[in-house]
């Protein structure tokens, strides 16, 4: 087993970074196309695990990765809860029925993983019997569901999220409350499947400001990893974190996904050694020359320093995002020695 993933998440000493990256399964990749095409539906393709099992296996048979992380969608669990969720081609995931008034709540039961997810669990399964790298797991933070959920669909703003937040502080904690039990129970059943670490993804708590990021977005997120201490090392990712690199190790994660406005080595000085950064190339970048990735991969991983570092992108790997450029950043990162 390619242990390079644990050790640095551990801050052990590694001659060269581990490498993988978010979505690293998804349409950039002509094979995805196919395997999403015999499922019927992005959703259908979440809930059959022999598909979604070869969908995580494909990136790895292309690039020589150090890591997987298990197909699936943060939008899952708020279906399992009872809320009916379609992926529509060209803009995304859309609920039909979002949570616009308080006694629109009541409408959301508290799923079982095993009856209600049990796709996942299985896929998990699947997976770990024939991976040679650790498998990630993740979920979608209590306030970037919330978000989602009152919204229907994504959005610029997340209007409808903040207002109802404004509005109903008390419904909207009673929301993100809910929301944590359930991540923090769905994470659980994904290590206890075979996962060996697991990633929070709270995208959307970038856009909040410093007292609501505080409000909303921590304490849940917190909450919702606190079942897997000492289980698996724990991630959390938001997109525009910058702001809140002071505060955000309230979330008490065992390591923290950087997106690409972040300097990695001020993260670093921040944060102090002990605490394990993931990141942060720009992955917009993959689409310029071999030369230009293979620069600022090597930058990256100077200042990231020697122990302590996952090499990532800032943010999910784009449907455009041409192969070679992947592939250049891969090699490059394989080519580092401390
Ligand atoms: O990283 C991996 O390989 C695992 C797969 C993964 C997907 N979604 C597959 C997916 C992961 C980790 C996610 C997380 C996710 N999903 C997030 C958090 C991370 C982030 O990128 O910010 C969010 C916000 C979502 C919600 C979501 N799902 C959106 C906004 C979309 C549409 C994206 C778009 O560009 O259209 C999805 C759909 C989705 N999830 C796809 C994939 C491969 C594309 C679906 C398709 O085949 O049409």
């Amino acid at each position: 087993m390619n242990d390079l993933l644990l050790k640095a998440l551990a801050g052990e000493p590694v001659e060269r970074p581990p490498v993988w990256f978010m979505r690293q399964a998804g349409r950039y990749l002509p094979e995805y196309h196919v395997t999403r095409a015999e499922a019927g539906s992005f959703l259908g393709l979440c809930r059959k695990p022999p598909l979604a099992a070869e969908v995580t296996l494909q990136p790895l048979r292309r690039f020589p990765l150090d890591a997987s992380i298990v197909f699936n969608d943060i939008l899952v669990p708020p279906a399992a809860m009872g809320m009916d969720l379609d992926f529509v081609q060209g803009k995304g995931p859309v609920f039909s029925d979002p949570l616009r008034e308080v006694a629109d709540l009541d409408r959301l039961k508290m799923p079982s993983i095993a009856e209600d997810m049990p796709e996942v669990l299985e896929t998990i399964r699947l997976l770990v019997a024939q991976l040679d790298v650790p498998l990630f797991g993740f979920c979608g933070a209590p306030f970037t569901l919330a978000a989602y959920m009152i919204e229907g669909s994504g959005s610029k703003d997340f209007r409808h999220a903040k207002a109802f937040a404004y509005k109903h502080p008390a419904a909207f904690a009673r929301l993100l409350d809910m929301l944590a039990e359930v991540t923090g129970q769905y994470l659980l059943a994904q290590v206890e499947a075979g996962c060996a670490a697991a990633q929070l993804f709270d995208t959307w708590a970038g856009d909040l400001s410093q007292d609501d990021f505080q409000r909303w977005a921590l304490p849940y997120a917190k909450k919702a990893l606190a079942p897997l201490a000492g289980k698996a090392p724990r991630l959390y990712f938001s997109r525009n974190m910058g702001p809140f690199m002071g505060v955000v190790q309230q979330v008490e994660a065992d390591a923290y996904a950087l997106d690409w406005r972040v300097d990695i080595a001020a993260a670093r000085k921040l944060f102090g050694p002990d605490v394990p950064v993931m990141g942060n190339l720009d992955p917009i970048a993959l689409f310029g020359p071999d030369e230009l990735i293979r620069e600022k991969v090597h930058s990256i991983i100077r200042a990231a320093g020697p122990r302590g570092h996952i090499f990532n992108l800032g943010h999910g790997v784009g449907p455009h995002t041409p192969i070679a450029g992947v592939k250049a950043m891969v090699e490059a990162v394989r080519d580092w020695r401390w």
